[in-house]
This record gives structure tokens, C-alpha cells and sequence, in this order.
């Protein structure tokens, strides 16, 4: 066993598949690092806590103090960092904590990675910094950051101190950037989620102005793939797009879920859209496939069946995540629907 890698933000969504994958599959000891905000959830890492070579620590990465003792203390090699305040309209009622941690926090990263001489630092982001696209192009590494939300802004702005590192201290730092993720134990204030929930409980499906924006999705686990191969194999100062080669309009993804649910798309609910909402992303990922060999192995249409079953075989895990601050957020965002 060589590498004690510290991820970040492994009791998120993303996180936390990268954490039982690797420890399924891998021989390396891992040190989770999570402030266990209200998308930080300890129930997602249950069927790996008690491996002997699995460390969770509760505190956060803008903690300059804590990030290097407890690098000292596990003697860690290098990080992978998932931490984020990440959910596009939450930053546009209060962008203060997307600063906090996206920015601040991927500093103190930043600095530890360089002090104690650490071998690497993984900067997991996302497509949203480059903006929005037209009806044609994808976005390639070469795309100039354009970010639109105070959430994509701060991920943009942590890509650059990344790339500001890597140029003046040669810091051994690699950016990913991945489309949009889904699959199980995706909190659900996101869209695929939210659906699957309403949907199930014949609440209205809350679909923003004409719906016809598009994403770009991608199974979790495949994200999660790709990450352990940058790490692995990417080169030192690259930034390596990540995307699931599915674009689908929103309305595209309600209307799957409510077939497979067997529901009527009467429940849909066209609501205001998001101000700043951008309407297409696209991601180019010939240099991660050419470079490194990687692709996206799982379909949309098998993905989605099994991720709603999830959430149907899962409903003490739906319940303890919809808290009163959940129920308080839900109805400050789409009021009594
Ligand atoms: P998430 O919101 O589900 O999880 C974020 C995790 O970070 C939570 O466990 C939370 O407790 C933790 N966290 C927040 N602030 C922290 C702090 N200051 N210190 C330590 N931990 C903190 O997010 P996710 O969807 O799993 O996304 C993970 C990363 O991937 C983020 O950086 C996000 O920007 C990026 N990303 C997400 C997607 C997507 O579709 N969800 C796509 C591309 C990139
Ligand atoms: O593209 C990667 C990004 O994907 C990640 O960086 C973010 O962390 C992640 O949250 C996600 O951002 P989006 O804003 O694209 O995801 P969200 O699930 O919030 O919305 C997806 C699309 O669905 C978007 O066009 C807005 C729309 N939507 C969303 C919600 C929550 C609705 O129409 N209704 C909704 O209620």
C-alpha cells in the first residue's frame, strides 16, 4: 500500500461513490475530510466505515491547522478535493459560503500542497466555468472561462488560483472538469432527484422556464472512474475534460422519469426559470480519451432505470435527508408546489 490519498468532501454525492469505489477496488488508505454541511451525509459511507484503511475527519478545508496536522498525523502523499458548496441556486441566494469553501478552501489546499511537499492535488470542477454554449460546439480545455452563477464563478476562480500554483510555485496540481452527474445518493435539491421524489409522491415537477436547456449527463461512478485515472495517469498542470457524451434537454430527463415511473406529465410544472440560467453545455473529451483511455461506460437509459430504483429501495435515506432546513429551502425555492 503506498499512497494515504485525503479526499475532501467524501461524504457528498461525488465523494462518496469515489470513496466506496476505491476502497472496493483499490489497496490505498483514504482520510475524508467533510464539514458535514446539510449535502454532507456520514449515512452515504456506512458500508465502508469500519475498513481499516478508511480515516473520516469532521472539520473543514478552510482550516489551515487542521488540513496539516492531519496530513502530518496520516502521513498523507496527496489530495483529491470534492469539497464544495455546489448547488447553482443556493449560490444565487447567498453566495458568501461558495466563496468560503470553493475559493478560500481550495487555497489552503493549495498551500499545504506546497509546504509539506505532497505528490499531488486532484481539483475536482466542473464544466459551469466555462459558461454557456449555442445550439452547436462543445467545450474543449481551451474554452476560456466564462462562468455565469456566483456558484460557477467561485469554481472558476479556484481553477485559477489552481493554475496561478501551478505557474508560479510549479505545483503538482491537475484540474478536472466533468458535466453534470447522476445516480444514487444525489441529494435532492438537484434535478434528476427532486423529479424522481416529486414524481413518486405526485407532487408537481418543477421545471424552469421552457425546459428546453440542455446538460450534458454522466453516471457518477463513471466520473468517479475518470477521476482515479487522472490521478493516476494525468500529467501534472493539465486540466482534463469530463463528460458523459449524453446531451438531453431538461424536459427530455422529467418526461424519462415520469414514463418509467409510470406517471402522467401533467405533474410537470413549467416555473420561472433561473435568472442567469444557462441554456447548453457540451463537454469535448477527446484528450482524456486519447491521453489517458478513458470513456464513459454506462448509458443514460440503464443508468436512470437503476438510480430511480434506488430511490425507490431507499426511502429511510430520502426521509433523514429531507430535514426541516431541506423543507425550509424547498419552500423558499419553489413555495408551495
Ligand atoms: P455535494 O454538495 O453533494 O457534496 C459536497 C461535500 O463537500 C459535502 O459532503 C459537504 O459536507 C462537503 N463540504 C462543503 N464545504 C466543506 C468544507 N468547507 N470543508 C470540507 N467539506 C466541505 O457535491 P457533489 O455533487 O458531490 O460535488 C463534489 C464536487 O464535484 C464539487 O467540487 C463540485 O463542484 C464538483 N462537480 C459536481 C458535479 C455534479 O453534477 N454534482 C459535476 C461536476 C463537478
Ligand atoms: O454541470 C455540472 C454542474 O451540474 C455541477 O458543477 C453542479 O455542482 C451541479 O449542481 C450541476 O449544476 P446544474 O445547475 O446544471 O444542475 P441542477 O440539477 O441544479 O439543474 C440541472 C438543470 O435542471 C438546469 O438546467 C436547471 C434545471 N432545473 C433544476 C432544478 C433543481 C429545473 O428545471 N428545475 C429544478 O427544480
Amino acid at each position: 500500500m503506498s499512497d494515504t490519498i485525503l479526499v475532501t468532501g467524501g461524504a457528498g454525492f461525488i465523494g462518496s461513490c469515489f470513496i466506496r469505489h476505491i476502497l472496493s477496488t483499490e489497496d490505498v488508505r483514504i482520510v475524508n475530510l467533510d464539514a458535514l454541511t446539510y449535502a454532507g451525509n456520514p449515512e452515504n459511507l456506512t458500508q465502508i466505515e469500519k475498513k481499516t484503511n478508511y480515516t473520516f475527519v469532521h472539520g473543514s478545508i478552510q482550516n489551515a491547522e487542521l488540513v496539516k496536522s492531519i496530513c502530518e498525523k496520516h502521513n498523507v502523499t496527496s489530495i483529491i478535493n470534492f469539497a464544495a458548496e455546489s448547488h447553482v441556486d443556493r449560490s444565487i441566494i447567498n453566495a458568501h459560503p461558495f466563496i468560503d469553501t470553493n475559493v478560500l478552501g481550495t487555497l489552503v489546499l493549495l498551500e499545504t500542497l506546497n509546504e509539506l511537499k505532497l505528490t499531488k492535488l486532484v481539483h475536482v470542477s466542473t464544466d459551469e466555468v466555462y459558461g454557456s454554449l449555442g445550439k452547436e460546439g462543445k467545450f474543449t480545455e481551451f474554452t476560456p472561462l466564462s462562468p455565469n452563477s456566483p456558484y460557477s464563478a467561485s469554481k472558476a476562480s479556484s481553477d485559477l488560483l489552481v493554475n496561478a500554483f501551478v505557474s508560479t510555485f510549479n505545483s503538482p496540481a491537475i484540474i478536472t472538469r466533468c458535466s453534470n452527474n447522476y445516480g444514487p445518493f444525489q441529494f435532492p435539491e438537484k434535478l434528476i432527484p427532486l423529479m424522481i421524489l416529486n414524481a413518486i409522491e405526485d407532487k408537481p415537477l418543477p421545471v424552469y422556464g421552457d425546459g428546453l436547456n440542455v446538460r450534458d449527463w454522466i453516471h457518477v461512478q463513471d466520473h468517479c472512474e475518470a477521476i482515479w485515472t487522472v490521478y493516476n495517469n494525468g500529467e501534472l498542470g493539465q486540466v482534463y475534460n469530463i463528460g458523459g457524451n449524453c446531451e438531453l434537454t431538461n424536459i427530455e430527463v422529467v418526461k424519462t422519469i415520469l414514463k418509467q415511473l409510470n406517471k402522467p406529465e401533467t405533474l410537470i410544472k413549467f416555473i420561472n426559470d433561473r435568472p442567469g440560467h444557462d441554456r447548453r453545455y457540451a463537454m469535448d473529451i477527446e484528450k482524456i480519451s486519447y491521453e489517458l483511455g478513458w470513456k464513459p461506460r454506462l448509458n443514460f437509459e440503464q443508468g436512470i432505470r437503476e438510480t430511480i430504483q434506488w430511490y425507490i429501495d431507499n426511502p429511510q435515506w430520502c426521509n433523514n435527508v429531507r430535514t426541516g432546513a431541506y423543507r425550509e429551502y424547498y419552500k423558499m425555492q419553489y413555495g408551495d408546489n
